[in-house]
């Protein structure tokens, strides 16, 4: 298998952009990596064959310039990191296909409208006798004071729709609920899952129907991210994503964010689409982004994925970019082969 596979990855600056590069460069395949971005300060540009700066999402000009992009570039696969980006790719999956030869790797529509609306993430899971954190909408006055009686404090207010533990709030009494149900954007009201050294993210990765395999971590967060986390076999907790990923009608890979309670495994958020945990899961032999080229590409029998167990520890690391590679980019709005020095000396 030494065809070369010309891959697009979005989002090429951020942490999920930065996951798909380490996963596919730890590969055995051949890739060509492109990347796009809507910032030239993106670290993944430098790392890369070749990397664009692309409009915004919602800009009228963001599809055009995409489609463009895969023509000239040859690009046989996409696969689509900002979660600002997930709704255009997907409804443009079969748009992008048809002008160009590469396939998109994306959820349905409706699989990310579910993920991306933390009230119709438990909706889905209350339906599909998941377990499911108790959840009210802000409007819901008597839902409100329901839930207060039926399980006391704390709670936990958060956006409907976010990210990166922004705006989320562990509240302690009424006077706190409150005067933050004011401040938080579009907020929900939820039950607190307890304890708080139980929390786990899964990867669960099905493609056209079949489930190829699941991954746990236990994990540490930090300002919402991922500071350290144990990869084990944790398989109570296999199950129920794996049943939950099967309900949902995932296609590529599907995390779910969950805390074990007393109750059992409880799913309160799901990222239908490739994550910042991607190249851990990766690098201990759960990679899906080369599994996905595999199948979808080669159309090679992928079978149940395997991966060791261990402990992930995150640090900072920088890259250096030479300050012509660094003008040309802000100039042509693309660059090629930018020689940058990662720096690994840790
Ligand atoms: N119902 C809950 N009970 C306890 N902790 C929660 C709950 N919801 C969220 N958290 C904590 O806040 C973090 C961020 O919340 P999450 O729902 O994942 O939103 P985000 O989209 O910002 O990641 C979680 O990783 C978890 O530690
Ligand atoms: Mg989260």
């Amino acid at each position: 298998m030494d065809k070369i596979v010309n891959v697009l990855i979005t989002g090429v600056g951020g942490n999920i952009g930065q996951g798909v590069i380490k996963s596919l460069k730890m590969s055995n395949l051949k890739c060509r990596i492109v990347g796009t971005d809507i910032k030239s300060h993106s670290t993944g540009f430098f790392t890369i064959d070749k990397g664009y700066i692309v409009p915004k999402a919602n800009d009228d000009r963001f599809l055009d310039k995409i489609i463009e992009i895969c023509n000239s570039e040859n690009i046989d696969i996409i696969f689509v990191s900002p979660p600002i980006e997930l709704p255009i790719f997907s409804k443009n999956k079969e748009i992008i296909e048809n002008k160009t030869k590469a396939k998109v790797v994306i959820n349905t529509e409706e699989v990310i409208r579910i993920g991306n609306d933390k009230f119709e993430t438990y909706k889905f899971l209350k339906e599909n006798n998941l377990n499911y954190p108790e959840t009210v909408l802000a409007s819901d006055e008597d839902g409100i004071k329901q839930l207060i009686d039926k399980l006391g404090f704390p709670l936990i207010i958060k956006p409907r729709v976010g990210r990166g533990s922004v705006g989320v709030h562990k509240v302690k009494d009424k006077d706190e609920l409150y005067s933050l149900l004011k401040i938080v954007d579009s907020p929900i009201v939820q039950e607190y899952l307890e304890p708080d050294d139980e929390e786990y993210t899964s990867e669960a990765l099905v493609l056209n129907g079949k489930m190829l395999g699941s991954i746990t971590m236990k994990r540490e967060l930090l300002e919402g991210t991922t500071v350290s986390a144990i990869v084990d076999d944790y398989e109570e907790i296999n199950e129920v994503v794996k049943k939950a990923a099967l309900a949902i009608g995932s296609n590529g890979p599907c995390n779910f964010q969950l805390r074990l309670t007393k109750k059992g495994p409880t799913v309160f958020e799901i990222n239908p689409r490739v994550s910042g945990t991607t190249p851990m899961r990766a690098k201990l032999g759960f990679n899906a982004p080369e599994a996905m080229i595999r199948k979808i590409i080669f159309n090679e029998d992928v079978g149940e994925m395997k991966y060791k167990k261990g402990t992930i520890l995150r640090y900072w690391n920088e890259v250096y970019v030479f300050k012509d590679y660094q003008e040309s980019l802000e100039k042509d709005k693309f660059i090629e082969d930018a020689e940058s020095e990662v720096d690994n000396n840790f």
